[in-house]
C-alpha cells in the first residue's frame, strides 16, 4: 500500500500539519496602532481575530512561531459537547443550570464551525456523527449508569446502546451522543486566515511578544517594537502574562496520539472513547479514495513526569489492534493539555491586570471548542455585549466545590520542588545517548543538557524561569518541559510554551 506524501516530515507531526500549510507572514518590524492586538494565532486567537475583524476592528494577530504552530497543530479536532471530565463531576462542581450553560456554549461552538466552514466555503471535512462512551475493560458500567443520569440533567442527547460498533472487541452496553462532529482543524483555519486578511486584519509570525500590558492604552512588546491597542487578547495557551493566579488553577498533562492507515467502510464513521481517567479517545479523518487515518490518542501524564513516549506510543497501537482492522502507522505526535480544576476553560479578563487585557486558556482537553467559545465570548465581551458565558468562563471564579482538585494539583507542583535536593539523572554527560538529554546536577543548582543526533552537546540551566522547577527532558518532541504549570523549551532552552515568556538561562560553569 502506498503512504501519503505529506509536505513535511518531522519528528511528532501532525496529519493536519502534514498536510496543509497555513499561510505564511512576516516578522513585525515597525511599531503598530489598531483597536485589538491579538497575542498567539492557534484557534483560540485566529477566532476571536477573525470576529473582530468582521465587525470592523482593526486587528493586529502576533504569533511567535507560524501560525496554528502551538497545540492546534497537534489536536486530535473531535467537536463535542460532551464534557470531557464527565457530567457527573460537573454537576457536583458547577450545579445543573451551569453544566447545561457549558453543554449548550460547546454544541454552538460545532455549530459555529460548521456555519463559518459554509460561509466561507471551506471544504473542512466537517462531518456530523454519534460518539460513544464506553466501558473500559476493568471498569464496571455502573460509571456510565451514573453518567447517563447526569448527561440527561445537563440537557444533553444521549441512548443506551447494546456496544459500540468497534469490529474486533465487544464493548458490552455504552452510551451514544448524536450530533457530535470531526473535521481538519487546518483546512478550516486556513480559509479562517484568509477572510481575515480580506478583512483587512494583519498578521505577523515569527513574532514573540514579550510582555503585555493593559490600561488606556494597552500595549504588546516585542524586542524594540511596541503594539498598541484599545485591548490585547492573550491566547498562547498558558498565558504568558499572569504569574500566579491562573497557574494555580489548571495543570499541564501530556497526551498521546498514533494515525493508523484503516480500510474506507471497515468501521462506523463515529467519534469513540472509553471511561480510563487518562482515557482514548479515536476517531477518523478521510486519507485518500480507500483509506481513512484511525486516529487515536490517551496514555496522559503530568507533563514532565514521564519519559516513556515510545512506549506510550505503542501502548496505543497494541490498544487499537485489539479493536480495530488496523494498518501501517503513518503519524505519531503528541501534546500538552492544560486542565483547570472544575472542566471550564478560563476565558475573559485577566485576573489582576487591567480591564482591556483578556485571556483564553485551560482547554481541559476540549481546547477547539473552547477555543472557538473563546473568540465568540472574547469579541462580545471587547465589543461591549452582553454574553451568557461571561460568568461562568471568568478567570476570576472561584470553584469552591473544586477545593480537593485544587489542593490535589499544587501538592503535586509543590513536590516538584523536591527536585532541587535530589541528585542529577546522570553523573556525566558521557552517560547522554545522540537524540537524548538529562539532568545533571552541578553544585548547588541543576544543568539540563542534551547531545543531538551528531554528538553535540548543549547546556542550560535547568531551572525554570517562571517559578524555578526543574525541568525534565521530553524525548518525543525533544524538549525541556516543566512539570509544575507547563512552561516548554527548545533544546537550546529556546521558550516555546507559557507561562515562562523567556529562554532557559545559560548554564553555569562552577
Ligand atoms: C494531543 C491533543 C489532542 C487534543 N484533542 C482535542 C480534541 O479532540 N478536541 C478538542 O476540542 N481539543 C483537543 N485538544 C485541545 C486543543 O487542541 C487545544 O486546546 C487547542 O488547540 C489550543 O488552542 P489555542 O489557540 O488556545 O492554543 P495554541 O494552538 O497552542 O496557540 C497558541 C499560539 O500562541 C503562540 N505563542 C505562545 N507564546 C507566544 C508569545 N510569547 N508571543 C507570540 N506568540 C506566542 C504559539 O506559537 C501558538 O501558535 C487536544 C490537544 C492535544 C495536545
Ligand atoms: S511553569 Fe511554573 S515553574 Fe515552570
Amino acid at each position: 500500500m502506498e503512504r501519503i506524501s505529506p509536505i513535511a516530515t518531522a519528528e511528532n507531526e501532525s496529519i493536519w500539519g502534514a498536510t496543509v500549510e497555513l499561510p505564511r507572514s512576516r516578522r513585525i518590524n515597525s511599531d503598530l496602532d489598531c483597536d485589538v492586538c491579538v497575542v498567539g494565532g492557534g484557534i483560540s486567537g485566529l477566532t476571536s481575530a477573525y470576529l473582530l475583524a468582521k465587525e470592523g476592528q482593526r486587528v493586529v494577530l502576533l504569533d511567535d512561531g507560524p501560525l496554528a504552530s502551538g497545540m492546534t497543530h497537534v489536536t486530535t479536532a473531535h467537536l463535542s459537547n460532551v464534557i470531557d471530565d464527565r457530567f457527573v463531576n460537573m454537576l457536583s462542581w458547577h450545579g445543573e443550570s451551569n453544566t447545561r450553560l457549558a453543554t449548550e456554549s460547546h454544541a454552538s461552538a460545532i455549530d459555529f464551525i460548521e456555519r463559518v466552514s459554509r460561509e466561507l466555503h471551506v471544504d473542512c471535512d466537517f462531518e456530523r456523527l454519534d460518539a460513544y462512551l464506553f466501558a473500559a475493560p476493568d471498569h464496571n458500567d455502573v460509571d456510565l449508569h451514573d453518567e447517563f443520569d447526569a448527561a440527561l440533567l445537563a440537557g444533553v442527547d444521549v441512548e443506551w446502546e447494546s456496544r459500540a460498533p468497534l469490529t474486533l472487541h465487544d464493548t458490552g452496553p455504552c452510551l451514544r451522543f448524536p450530533r457530535q462532529a470531526r473535521f481538519h482543524p487546518f483546512k478550516y483555519l486556513d480559509g479562517m486566515v484568509r477572510s481575515f486578511k480580506r478583512a483587512g486584519g494583519k498578521v505577523f509570525t515569527n513574532t514573540h511578544a514579550d510582555k503585555v500590558t493593559g490600561g488606556e492604552r494597552a500595549a504588546v512588546e516585542i524586542g524594540e517594537h511596541r503594539v498598541q491597542a484599545n485591548a490585547v487578547i492573550v491566547a498562547t495557551n498558558s498565558p504568558i502574562n499572569d504569574m500566579f493566579a491562573l497557574h494555580t488553577k489548571q495543570a499541564p498533562y501530556m497526551t498521546y496520539v498514533v494515525a493508523l492507515r484503516i480500510p474506507r467502510g471497515s468501521i462506523e464513521d463515529a467519534l469513540y472513547w472509553d471511561t480510563l481517567d487518562a482515557y482514548h479517545y479515536v476517531r477518523l479523518q478521510p486519507l485518500d479514495h480507500s483509506h481513512d487515518l484511525l486516529i487515536v490518542g490517551g496514555e496522559d501524564h503530568k507533563s514532565g513526569q514521564a519519559t516513556d513516549t515510545e512506549e506510550r506510543h505503542q501502548r496505543l497501537i497494541d490498544w487499537a489492534s485489539k479493536r480495530f482492522p488496523i494498518g501501517v502507522v503513518e503519524f505519531t505526535w503528541g501534546g500538552q493539555c492544560m486542565e483547570t480544576i472544575d472542566g471550564l476553560a478560563f476565558i475573559g479578563r485577566n485576573p489582576l491586570d487591567a480591564d482591556n487585557v483578556y485571556v483564553a486558556t485551560g482547554d481541559s482537553g476540549m481546547g477547539i471548542t473552547h477555543g472557538t467559545i473563546a473568540g465568540m465570548l472574547l469579541s462580545d465581551l471587547i465589543l461591549g455585549r452582553e454574553n451568557p458565558w461571561e460568568t461562568l468562563y471568568s478567570p476570576s471564579r472561584k470553584t469552591l466545590r473544586a477545593v480537593s482538585e485544587f489542593a490535589k494539583e499544587n501538592l503535586n507542583v509543590a513536590n516538584q520542588y523536591l527536585d532541587w535536593i535530589t541528585p542529577g539523572e546522570v553523573k556525566s554527560t558521557d552517560e547522554i545517548e545522540p537524540g537524548e538529554g538529562a539532568i545533571l546536577r552541578r553544585g548547588m543548582t541543576k544543568v539540563a543538557v542534551c547531545r543531538d543526533d551528531d554528538g553535540k552537546l548543549t547546556e542550560v540551566s535547568a531551572v525554570c524561569p517562571h517559578l524555578g522547577c526543574i525541568v525534565h527532558w521530553n524525548g518525543a518532541e525533544r524538549s525541556w518541559d516543566c512539570p509544575c504549570h507547563g512552561s516548554r523549551f527548545h533544546a537550546d532552552g529556546e521558550v516555546i510554551n507559557g507561562p515562562a515568556n523567556i529562554n532557559l538561562a545559560p548554564s553555569s560553569k562552577e
